[in-house]
C-alpha cells in the first residue's frame, strides 16, 4: 500500500488530528520559506542582523523596514490549496488542531479558526519597552523596498518603539501557545507535519511528542524525510497538491 493510502486511512479514523505547518504550507503562496537553497530568506539575510532583539536595539529602523516588507509580500498573497484543504479537514474529523510556526495570517484567511502561533504574527506587532499591542498598523503598508529602512512607530501608552509581534532568535515562545501545542501532540492520534525543516525548537519538538506518544506521524515535504519509526511516514510533493490529494483519497473531496 502507497504512503498516501495509509495516511489518508489513518486520517479517516482520527480523533484527534494535529496540523503542524512551516513555511513550505505558504511556498506556493508566493512567500519565501527561510532555508530553501535558493529562495530561503536566511540565505540572502543574515538573522542576526534583523532577528534579535540586539538587531532591533542597533538600528531599529532596518528591522522595522524589513519586516514591513514582509508584511506587505503576505497582504498580497492569498492562501494556496494547501491552506485550503486544511481548512476543510477540520469539517471532517472530530477534533483537529492547528499549529502554526509561520507569522502569517494565510490559514486564517483560508477558514482555519484558533490557530495556535508558536512564532508569533506579523499582524500583531507591540512596543518593544512596556509590551502593550500596538493596534493602529497600517492596513494598507507602504511596500517597502527589501532592505529599505523603515522608523518604527511609536507606542501610544509609553513612546517606546514599536517592534513586530514574531519570535526572534534567542527569545521565548508564547508560553501558552507551546503548552497547548505539546499538550495537543501529545494526545492525538494522528500528526501531519507540513512544509517545515524541523531543525527550530522547540517548535521541532511537536511531532516527536507525537511520535513518542503513540500516533501516526506523516511528513509531507519536497523534500524526503526517513522515517524512524513505522509509524512514520514521508509524502513527498507540494503540499498544495499532497493536501488535497489526502482528503481526496480519504473520500471527503
Ligand atoms: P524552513 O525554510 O526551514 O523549511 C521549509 C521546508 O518546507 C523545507 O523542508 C522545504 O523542503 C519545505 N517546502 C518548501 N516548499 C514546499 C512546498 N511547496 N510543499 C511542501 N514543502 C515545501 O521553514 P520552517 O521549517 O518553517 O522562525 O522554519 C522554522 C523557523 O525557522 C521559522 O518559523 C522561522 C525560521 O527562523 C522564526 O521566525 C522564529
Amino acid at each position: 500500500m502507497s504512503d498516501l493510502q495509509i495516511v489518508a486511512d489513518a486520517l479517516r479514523r482520527a480523533r484527534h488530528l494535529v496540523v503542524f505547518t512551516g513555511a513550505g504550507v505558504s511556498a506556493e503562496s508566493g512567500i519565501p520559506t527561510f532555508r530553501d537553497a535558493l529562495s530561503g530568506l536566511w540565505q540572502r539575510f543574515d538573522p542576526g542582523e534583523l532577528a534579535t532583539a540586539a538587531a532591533f536595539r542597533r538600528d531599529p529602523a532596518l528591522v522595522w523596514g524589513w519586516y514591513e516588507w514582509r508584511r506587505a509580500q503576505v497582504l498580497k498573497a492569498r492562501p494556496n490549496p494547501a491552506h485550503l484543504a486544511i481548512a476543510e479537514l477540520a469539517r471532517h474529523v472530530p477534533q483537529l488542531t492547528l499549529v502554526t510556526q509561520n507569522v502569517d495570517d494565510l490559514h486564517e484567511r483560508a477558514g482555519s479558526p484558533a490557530v495556535i502561533h508558536l512564532h508569533g504574527s506579523l499582524h500583531q506587532p507591540r512596543c518593544f519597552d512596556c509590551q502593550r499591542p500596538f493596534t493602529r498598523l497600517a492596513a494598507d503598508p507602504q511596500e517597502p523596498a527589501k532592505g529599505r529602512r523603515i522608523e518604527p512607530p511609536r507606542c501610544l501608552q509609553c513612546g517606546g518603539p514599536v517592534r513586530p509581534g514574531v519570535v526572534w532568535f534567542g527569545e521565548m515562545l508564547p508560553e501558552q501557545a507551546l503548552q497547548q501545542a505539546f499538550a495537543a501532540a501529545e494526545s492525538c492520534d494522528l500528526l501531519l507535519s507540513i512544509g517545515t525543516s524541523g531543525v527550530v525548537y522547540p517548535a521541532a519538538h511537536v511531532p516527536q511528542l507525537a511520535l513518542d506518544s503513540g500516533a501516526v506521524v506523516a511528513h509531507i515535504n519536497q523534500q524526503a524525510f526517513a522515517p524512524n519509526s513505522p509509524r512514520e511516514h514521508s509524502l513527498v510533493g507540494p503540499a498544495g497538491e499532497l493536501v488535497p490529494a489526502l482528503l481526496q483519497r480519504a473520500g471527503w473531496q
